[in-house]
Parts: structure tokens; C-alpha cells; sequence
């Protein structure tokens, strides 16, 4: 009686203890990040990406959208380091060939107008990673939709991976159950995942990834099907565009919910997330409640924002977020 007693309190202390020690070492890799990393050493940084992401998004509204998918696709592949942002050299293969970034990813000029103003005020100081976290927030806020606070510090890698590129980045054609495993694999849950989707609210995609739910998929709104059609035909167009949320396309709202409950998302993975399956309910709570969905996405964003950052001494901070120093 004493021991098989004994040994059960050992396992309601051990097993308590162990989770314990996990969750302390998961919080300190993101825990190095700190609101006032640039307090001293750049005050004025996030007005100068603020006034310069509000100007280039008056410019053209889609540049917000561009954005906020570099940050995506940088969070993605081994953290965020501003990996996405190094361009291919003789020498050097970087993700910007990856099949999801190939002719799609855009914002990269922006980007650079950024950092050379960063640079002429804080020379050497405010990594891409961050530059790339806070113009992500910065365009949501500029189209409309919540803000959330970041914590800064992230470093800037010296490497890049094209093939995790081509891995960890969901593909349009996935089913619902690749896409919850797809963000699972980054830590993501199924909830988190929907949420995130509500960045499809704003943007632009490509002919080529979403004709084939034009043409061969019967979960699709007929007469939104007829109208997208005209611009993307069965053969040809592939480089076309067409809004991603044909109802607000430069608005960060949750209309992107309401159109799936019609059967108006534009690629295959979108009307995934309303198809009879388990994420349907998240999906008419999110179209009947912006507000629920606000609060979850600026959550399901500061989470992205801290995947595996580079801190301390690791990694450089750029000067050139293009190039390694
Ligand atoms: C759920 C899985 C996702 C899939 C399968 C997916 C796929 C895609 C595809 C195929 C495009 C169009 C690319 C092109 O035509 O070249 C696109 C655009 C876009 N994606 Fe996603 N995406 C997903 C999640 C996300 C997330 C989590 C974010 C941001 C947090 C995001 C932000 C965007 C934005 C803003 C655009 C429009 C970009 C622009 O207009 O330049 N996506 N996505
Ligand atoms: C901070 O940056 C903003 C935007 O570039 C600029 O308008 C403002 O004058 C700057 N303030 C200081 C103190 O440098
Ligand atoms: C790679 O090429 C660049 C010129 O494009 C050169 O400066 C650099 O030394 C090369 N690096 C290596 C490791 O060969
Ligand atoms: C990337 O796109 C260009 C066309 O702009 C094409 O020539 C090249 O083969 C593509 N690269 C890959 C790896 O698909
Ligand atoms: C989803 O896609 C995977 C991989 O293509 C496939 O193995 C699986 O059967 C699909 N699941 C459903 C429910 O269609
Ligand atoms: C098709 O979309 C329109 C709005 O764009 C909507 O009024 C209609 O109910 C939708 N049809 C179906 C079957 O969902």
C-alpha cells in the first residue's frame, strides 16, 4: 500500500515537474525578444516603418498584403530571420526560387526603402526579421484590421533553405487535414490555423492556383465561378490576378468568412476550411464575429511572429537585407 502510494505521488510530482521545465525552455527561446529592445539604441523605429508602410500602402492598397505574406513565408522556414529576404548569388541559393515564392512573393523593393532608412537613423541596428514583423503588423493596421503588440530582438540568419522553403509553406491544393498539419508541424493548432487563413481577407493570387477549382471542383459558387472565369481561362492567364476576398479585396475585415459560407473562396485550401468538415463552426463564428476574429488573429500573429528567432549573438543584423554582411 506505502510504495504503490508512494510511487503514485512520484508521478504526480515528476510528470507536473517535467511539463514544467518544458514549458520554461519553449518561453525562454522566444523569451530573449523584449517590447523595448530598441528603446535606447533606435527610439524611432517603428514610426519610421509606420509612416513608410502607410505610404506605400496608399501607393498601391495590395502592397499590405504583399507584406504581410513575406512575413508568412519567412516565419515558416526555420524561424523568423529574415531568411526570404537573401537573394540567390553564383555562390548562394536562397528561398526566392522556392515553388510558393517564385513569381508571387512581392514587397521586396518596400522592404529595402525601409531599411535604408533605418540605416541613415540607426546605423546597423534594426535586423530585417524585426523590420519584417513590424511592417507585417503596420499593413493590417493600414488596411483596417487589429494591431498587436511585437516583441523585438530577432537576429538575422546567414543562411537560407531552399527545400524547407518548398516543405513548411502550405500549398494551395492541400485538403483540410494537410493544412492542420501542415501549421501543426510550426506549432499551430487547428483553430490558430483558421485564423491565420483570415489573411486571404486582402491580396491578390495568380490564375495558375486557382484554376483548377474553376474548372473541376463542384464546391464552388456558380456564379462567383462564371465571373472569376473571365479572367482566368481554362488554358492561359496563368500570371492573371483576382482578389482573394472578391467582397472587400483591400479591406482587413472578415468577409473572407462570409464568402466561404457561400462558397466564394477563391483557392481550393480556402473552401477547404468550410466543407463539411471540422473547422466549419470556427468559420460561421468568425463571419458572424469580426471582433472574435480580430483578438485570434492578432494572437495567431504575435505566435508567428516569435517562431525559433535568432537572439543573443546568433545571426548578424543585416545592413543590406538582401545580402549577409
Ligand atoms: C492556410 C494555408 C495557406 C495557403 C495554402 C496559402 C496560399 C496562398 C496562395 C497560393 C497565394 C497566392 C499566391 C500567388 O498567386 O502567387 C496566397 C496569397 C496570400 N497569402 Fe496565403 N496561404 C496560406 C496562409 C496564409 C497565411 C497564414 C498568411 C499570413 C499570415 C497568408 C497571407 C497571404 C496574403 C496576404 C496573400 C496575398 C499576397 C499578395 O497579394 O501579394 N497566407 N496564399
Ligand atoms: C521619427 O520618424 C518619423 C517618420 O520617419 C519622422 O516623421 C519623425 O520626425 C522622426 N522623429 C525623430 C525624433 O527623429
Ligand atoms: C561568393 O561569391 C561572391 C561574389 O558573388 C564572393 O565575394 C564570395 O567570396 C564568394 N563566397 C564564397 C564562399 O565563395
Ligand atoms: C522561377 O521563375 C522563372 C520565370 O520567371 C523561371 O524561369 C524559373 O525556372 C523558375 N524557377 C524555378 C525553380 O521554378
Ligand atoms: C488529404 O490529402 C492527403 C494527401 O494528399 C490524402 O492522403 C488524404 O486521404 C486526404 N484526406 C481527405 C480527407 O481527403
Ligand atoms: C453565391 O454567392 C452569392 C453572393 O456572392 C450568394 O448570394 C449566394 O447565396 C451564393 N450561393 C450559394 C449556393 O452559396
Amino acid at each position: 500500500m506505502v510504495s504503490s502510494s508512494y510511487s503514485l505521488n512520484m508521478h504526480n510530482i515528476l510528470l507536473p515537474t517535467c511539463i514544467l521545465i518544458l514549458f520554461a525552455l519553449i518561453k525562454t527561446s522566444s523569451g530573449q525578444l523584449s517590447a523595448n529592445f530598441y528603446a535606447s539604441s533606435c527610439p524611432n523605429f517603428s514610426s519610421i516603418i509606420s509612416s513608410a508602410v502607410n505610404s506605400a500602402v496608399s501607393n498601391e492598397a495590395r502592397m499590405g498584403a504583399s507584406l504581410l505574406r513575406l512575413h508568412f513565408h519567412d516565419c515558416f522556414v526555420n524561424g523568423c530571420d529574415a531568411s526570404v529576404l537573401l537573394d540567390d548569388t553564383a555562390n548562394f541559393t536562397g528561398e526566392k526560387t522556392a515553388g510558393p515564392n517564385n513569381n508571387s512573393l512581392r514587397g521586396f523593393d518596400v522592404i529595402d526603402t525601409i531599411k535604408t532608412q533605418l540605416e541613415s537613423s540607426c546605423p546597423g541596428v534594426v535586423s530585417c526579421a524585426d523590420l519584417l514583423a513590424t511592417a507585417a503588423r503596420d499593413s493590417v493596421v493600414a488596411l483596417g484590421g487589429p494591431s498587436w503588440n511585437l516583441n523585438f530582438g530577432r537576429r538575422d540568419s546567414t543562411t537560407a533553405s531552399l527545400s524547407a522553403a518548398n516543405n513548411n509553406i502550405p500549398a494551395p491544393t492541400l485538403n483540410l487535414s494537410g493544412l492542420i498539419s501542415s501549421f501543426s508541424n510550426q506549432g499551430f493548432t487547428t483553430n490558430e490555423m483558421v485564423a491565420l487563413s483570415g489573411s486571404h481577407t486582402i491580396g491578390q493570387a495568380r490564375c495558375t492556383v486557382f484554376r483548377n477549382r474553376l474548372y473541376n471542383e463542384n464546391n464552388i459558387n456558380s456564379s462567383f465561378a462564371t465571373s472569376v472565369r473571365a479572367n482566368c481561362p481554362s488554358s492561359g492567364g496563368d500570371n492573371n490576378l483576382s482578389p482573394l476576398d472578391a467582397a472587400t479585396p483591400t479591406s482587413f475585415d472578415n468577409a473572407y468568412f462570409n464568402n466561404l459560407l457561400n462558397q466564394n473562396g477563391l483557392l481550393h485550401s480556402d473552401q477547404e476550411l468550410f466543407n463539411g468538415g471540422s473547422t466549419d463552426a470556427q468559420v460561421r463564428t468568425y463571419s458572424s464575429n469580426p471582433a472574435t476574429f480580430s483578438t485570434d488573429f492578432a494572437n495567431g500573429m504575435i505566435k508567428m511572429s516569435n517562431l525559433n528567432p535568432l537572439t543573443g549573438s546568433s545571426g548578424q543584423v543585416r545592413t543590406n537585407c538582401r545580402r549577409t554582411n
